[in-house]
């Protein structure tokens, strides 16, 4: 029966009014309004996610892999092998070409796999494909004009093939939501000098690479060649400048060549300006830390242009392009945000950002992402009756990095306040955080339940320190506080030990989660006090507990316990 429904379903396409709605919203989102109608004869570059083989037969695969102790852990698959995963089925693209094609139109692939495929077409056209209103918003604050429609549709027959078709419902979203990413020490309240109880020159706000080396026993030992790249992404034109890099490393790593610097990799015609002005506070330290704790291993920078003008948009453009790669760079770090999960355009989007990660740990990338320093989440929303965990963190198939403090009021190590977390609601909590999330419900009985779906992927998996000291324009920044530094810091310590396997003529440590599950408790700093805030200091958010729990995950790196785990796998 179902086979033939798809049979007949091509002349069903062109059947008026038999559409089913993908997506709506009731108005634009704030500080967006609507100021006309899109001019008809404007060309759309539409984006449509077709429906993708086999995901699950992916995602399992990639447990699979990935898992210590599987039969099949580090066999990495290859572009080819992924794309039998998510290529479309023939079904599928003969519905949608003839789609199409009845309305004289052509795609174009935008994937090796084919799951992704661009269309040029006019307003006019596409308002009628799509059952559509597209027409022209701006921005309030930056007068940016983007053109959106507020529903779209597909035609029923197409319902199991298309997934979702960008730029539609989901509007440009700017890094942090457009909400403050770090703390600025020097504007808050000051710090109280408590008496030190261990004379330590390293404590403090923010903190040196030498004692960031020292307090997770990272080795300056220059790393063994070996075919390894670490990868360090830039969205939003924020740069990494060279200069700066090399008056960091001659302040802070006087052992290394202060000439040692990166490549550059570039999506969507990404650049790497050298202007004073093109200098990040995102690209700089996230540059200079992981060049600077990774001695020996190549670094590139991975610059993605600001072209399809939506950061969720940029990072699945930058993880097609890893996936087009014969050999991606073993190691990605991501420390920008698009925000907590409520801020961002659309679900759909997030699903298939995930998803591209999943093809990405398939093979064999470890990506690092930031949390965000909301704790428990809903700072600046409304109401705030739900904790609200940052995206991309929140997809199981990255490693979430929360943040760790140790300030001269602390004798030591200890949980920051600020530690994005908590529990998903796009993703479900996948099988290898079961025992780690059960036991912390268990521990926590259950408390703030009507807050979170305990159900969703938790995080973070890990956390590092939170506040560094970086150059810029010369000088040195030390008043920054914010978990973009702590997945750099723990990154670095991936780039390393994955070169080390890699030497060893081991594969990579690829998606690294079912092993910092399995390993957790052995392997990781473990804090059993503090905890995170929720909605902006208003209420308490998440403890930490013994073992895993959503302020720190496991803990910070111990860099001489984990090496002494990887290399035994
Ligand atoms: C759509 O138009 C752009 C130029 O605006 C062009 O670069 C691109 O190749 C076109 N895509 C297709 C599928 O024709
Ligand atoms: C937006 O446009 C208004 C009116 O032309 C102008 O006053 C304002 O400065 C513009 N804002 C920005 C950020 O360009
Ligand atoms: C941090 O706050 C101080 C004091 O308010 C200010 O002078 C400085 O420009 C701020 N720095 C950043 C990067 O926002
Ligand atoms: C770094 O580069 C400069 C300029 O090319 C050169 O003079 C210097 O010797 C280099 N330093 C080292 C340690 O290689
Ligand atoms: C919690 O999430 C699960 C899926 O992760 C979903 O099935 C369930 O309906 C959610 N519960 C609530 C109360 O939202
Ligand atoms: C959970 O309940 C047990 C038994 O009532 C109690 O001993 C424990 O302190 C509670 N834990 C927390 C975190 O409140
Ligand atoms: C955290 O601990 C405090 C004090 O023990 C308790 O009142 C609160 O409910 C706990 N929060 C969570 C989310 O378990």
């Amino acid at each position: 029966m179902l086979k033939y429904l798809v049979l007949l379903s091509p002349l069903l396409v062109g059947a008026r009014g038999d559409f089913v709605l993908v997506e709506r919203r009731d108005s634009p989102p704030p500080g967006f309004s609507r100021i006309g109608s899109a001019p008809a004869n404007d060309v759309l570059n539409l984006r449509l996610a077709l429906a993708q083989g086999n995901i699950e037969g992916l995602h399992d695969t990639v447990y699979e892999i990935s898992t210590p102790g599987s039969s099949r852990y580090g066999q990495y698959l290859t572009a080819a092998e992924v794309a039998q995963y998510v290529s479309p089925s023939a079904e599928t693209l003969s519905q949608v070409n003839s789609w199409l094609a009845a309305s004289d139109l052509t795609a174009s692939p935008l994937t090796p796999a084919g799951d992704w495929i661009s269309v040029n077409m006019t307003i006019t056209q596409a308002n009628s494909l799509l059952a559509a209103d597209f027409a022209t918003f701006q921005n309030e604050d930056t007068n940016q004009t983007v053109v959106r429609t507020l529903s779209y549709s597909i035609p029923s027959a197409l319902k199991t093939s298309v997934d979702w078709v960008h730029p539609t419902t989901g509007f440009p979203t700017a890094s942090g939501g457009g909400f403050p990413t770090f703390i600025n020490k020097t504007s808050g309240a000051p710090v109280p000098k408590a008496p030190r109880a261990v004379p330590d020159d390293c404590r403090g706000d923010t903190w040196t690479l030498p004692c960031i080396l020292q307090l997770y026993g990272i080795s300056s030992t220059p790393a063994k060649p070996a075919a390894n790249l670490f990868g360090v992404s830039g969205f939003g034109n924020d740069f990494a400048n060279k200069r700066d890099l090399k008056t960091f490393l001659q302040t802070y790593r006087p052992d290394m060549n202060p000439n040692t610097t990166f490549d550059l990799l570039s999506v969507d015609d990404g650049i790497n300006n050298q202007l004073p002005a093109g200098a990040g506070i995102g690209g700089n330290p996230d540059i200079q830390w992981s060049v600077g704790l990774t001695s020996g291993v190549p670094v590139t920078f991975i610059s993605t242009g600001t072209l399809p003008n939506d950061l969720v948009t940029e990072m699945l453009d930058q993880a097609h392009y890893l996936l087009s790669m014969d050999k991606p760079p073993q190691t990605i770090l991501n420390t920008d945000l698009p925000g907590l999960e409520s801020q961002v355009a659309s679900p759909q989007m997030a699903v298939s950002l995930c998803n591209a990660y999943a093809q990405l740990a398939a093979r064999g990338v470890s990506y690092i992402t930031q949390t965000s320093i909301w704790g428990a989440g809903s700072v600046p929303l409304p109401g705030c009756q739900a904790f609200d965990p940052p995206f991309p963190a929140s997809c199981p198939f990255v490693t979430a990095v929360g943040a760790t403090e140790f300030t001269t009021d602390e004798t030591e190590e200890t949980a920051s306040t600020f530690s994005g977390g908590g529990f998903s609601k796009f993703f479900k909590r996948p099988p290898y955080q079961d025992a780690a999330v059960e036991a912390y419900l268990k521990a926590s009985n259950n408390t703030h339940t009507t807050a979170f779906n305990a159900s969703g992927r938790a995080l973070p998996d890990v956390a590092a320190m939170i506040g560094v000291d970086w150059i810029f324009a010369g000088e040195v920044i030390d008043f920054l506080t914010t978990p973009e530094y702590s997945a750099t810091i723990f990154a670095s310590v991936v780039a390393l030990l994955t070169n080390e396997r890699i030497a060893a003529g081991r594969p990579g440590l690829g998606f690294l989660n079912p092993l910092i599950y399995k390993y957790g408790n052995e392997a990781f700093n473990d804090f059993q006090t503090g905890g995170s805030w929720a909605c902006a200091g208003a209420l308490p958010g998440f403890n930490s507990t013994k073992g895993w729990d959503p302020v720190t995950g496991f803990g910070s790196p111990s860099y001489p316990k984990l090496l002494e785990i990887c290399s035994k796998l």
